[in-house]
């Protein structure tokens, strides 16, 4: 697996006020490894609230870009600009659209390792997907993750269930980002397969995504370090 980060937690700042979420980042400041803005705080506060949640840390945008390369590689270049540290597009756009996102991120000045490809949206059923005329899944994920790397992505996002054989493909040195992660013993939320952060680390991720057990906790920055305090030490996981 890749080096292990300094701090692989991702909170998911999922609320619809831009105020909330900065009492949230400003609470979580120096806990956590970056705060990710979505589409619902991005829509509501647009980049603003990018540049306001940026004062308490490194910014994930979870935009999932997708759209014709030109596009994306003028929006990629533009929101480099904000100055995120993370920022998603579908590999389904294609590699080159993938490949554009890159350009465009480093173009704006951004980070070179910055582009994260997300593979197959988990929300999708395999009968969701053939309504669509995609294959199942499984037979998809492998190989957009080698198509989204092949064209440059420093990254991608895939399910818990998913790291180990994506890792694989990709070899060691590619940040995997991966939601549906839930600390042991707590209830599941809407995930369907979640696993623990242990688990999920083992399994080669690189960065835990985490919302509603951080942001709705009484105590976000004690959530926080609760989960932090059971991840393995570096090496051991
Ligand atoms: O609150 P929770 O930890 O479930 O938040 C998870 C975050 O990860 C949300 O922002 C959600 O959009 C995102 N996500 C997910 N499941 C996926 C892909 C993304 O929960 N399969």
């Amino acid at each position: 697996m890749s080096e292990a980060v300094a701090n692989p937690l991702i909170v998911a700042l999922d609320v619809p006020e831009l105020d909330e979420a900065v009492e949230l980042a400003s609470a979580l400041a120096g806990e956590v490894g970056h705060f990710k803005v979505g589409l619902e705080l991005f829509g509501g506060h647009g980049p603003a609230a990018v540049e306001r949640i940026a004062e308490f840390g490194p910014v994930f945008l979870d935009l999932k870009l997708h759209d014709i390369p030109t596009t994306v590689e003028r929006a990629a270049r533009r929101l480099a600009r904000l100055g995120i540290a993370m920022l998603t597009v579908h590999a389904t756009g294609g590699r080159a659209m993938v490949a554009s996102a890159v350009e465009g991120f480093a173009a704006g000045g951004g980070a070179a390792d910055a582009i994260l490809a997300v593979t197959v949206l988990t929300s999708m059923s395999d009968e969701d997907l053939a309504l669509v005329n995609m294959p199942p899944a499984e037979t998809q994920v492998e190989s957009l993750a080698f198509l989204a790397v092949d064209a440059g992505a420093p990254g991608l996002v895939c399910a818990p269930r998913d790291l180990g054989r994506v890792r694989q493909v990709v070899g060691r040195d590619v940040i995997l980002v991966t939601p549906g992660v839930r600390p042991a013993g707590e209830g599941d939320d809407d995930h369907a397969r979640a696993a623990t952060p242990s688990e999920a680390l083992s399994a080669g991720a690189t960065h835990l995504v985490v919302g509603r057990p951080i942001t709705r906790a009484d105590d976000p920055a004690a959530a926080a370090r609760s989960i932090l305090r059971g991840l393995p030490e570096d090496g051991e996981g």
